[in-house]
């Protein structure tokens, strides 16, 4: 794989379309308040849920079960916000700031900081849409949520480890799969019709723009890694598996606590009954993004499917 004139005209293509493809410029005004809020209407789907089918859960009565399914939404805007910010947005900066050999060329800043803009914007969206519901709702308290699953992972693995540089290359790891990714956890609710259209909306329109990102992602991804040493790109190669097994995780340790705020009997027995359940249980089963970004780049990669029975 070679620093190819290819790679700049797709980004700088990708780039050229920005001003009229960007939601932040064509959507501003889409996040007003919900005129009419049907609170019978659930705020995330229910077969979502890791435990949807736990009798423990599906004989709780409706209140609780709809208060869960509130706690769920709120939590997977808050797993958005947590991937644009801690893992997204910092290592954009580096990109443009030039942490990263190869980050040199223009196409790639302008490309990275047309994205890290759109991701502020997505911040905003899902905070906008966190803060509908919690109105709506009347919500006077939440559970006392850890980090989002994704970042966690992150976190743990740039603990093990002393060198910034690795931290970094981390980082950037992680934020290729997010950005290769996210469409998929997004499409978990973009099209779905039982929900609070609002719900289905935010994600909508954020996948418009993650369609872009992916494709940019999967370039730079490709530009940085040919300016990597071969150690570095073992550590790129190796990354990537945990990475999408952190994307594509349930969050277990927040499962009992929105159990539990609902006021569910038996929230930790029904969280631990479905971990057995393996790779059944896990969010988002897409994998086509980092797929094809491990084809592009010519590298091989475990089946994330093989993660789970390690
Ligand atoms: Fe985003
Ligand atoms: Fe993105």
């Amino acid at each position: 794989m070679t620093d190819t004139e290819i790679d700049a005209a797709t980004l700088a293509r990708l780039s050229a379309a920005w001003p009229e493809r960007a939601t932040i410029r064509s959507h501003m005004n889409s996040l007003k308040p919900p005129q009419e809020y049907d609170p019978l209407l659930p705020d995330y789907p229910v077969k979502f849920l890791p435990f949807a089918e736990h009798p423990d859960f599906v004989d709780a009565p409706f209140e609780k079960r709809q208060a869960v399914l509130t706690h769920a939404w709120l939590m997977y805007n808050a797993r958005v916000i947590t991937a644009e910010e801690q893992i997204a947005n910092p290592t954009f900066a580096k990109i443009v700031h030039g942490v990263f050999p190869g980050s040199e060329r223009f196409e790639i800043k302008q490309a990275v900081q047309q994205a890290h803009v759109d991701e502020t914007w997505h911040t905003y969206m899902h905070m906008m849409a966190m803060h509908h519901t919690q109105e709506a709702r009347e919500l006077r308290s939440e559970p006392d949520y850890p980090h989002a699953v994704t970042y966690r992972h992150l976190a743990a693995e740039q603990e093990k480890v002393s060198d910034r540089w690795h931290r970094d290359l981390l980082a950037l790891v992680w934020t290729t799969v997010t950005e290769v990714s996210v469409n998929a956890y997004l499409e978990l609710l973009s099209r779905d019709q039982t929900i609070q259209p609002m719900h289905a909306l935010v994600p909508r329109l954020h996948a418009r723009d993650e369609a872009a990102h992916g494709s940019v992602m999967v370039e730079v991804a490709k530009q940085l890694y040919v300016h990597m040493g071969p150690h570095q790109q073992k550590i790129f190669e190796q990354a990537l598996p945990k990475a999408v097994m952190a994307f594509v995780a349930q969050d277990y340790r927040a499962w009992p606590l929105i159990l539990e705020h609902a006021g569910i009997k038996k929230a930790t027995d029904i969280v631990e009954d479905c971990k057995r359940g393996g790779s059944s249980s896990l969010l988002v089963r897409d994998f086509s993004g980092v797929e094809r970004l491990a084809r592009e780049m010519e590298i091989e990669m475990e089946s994330p499917y093989d993660q789970t029975k390690k």
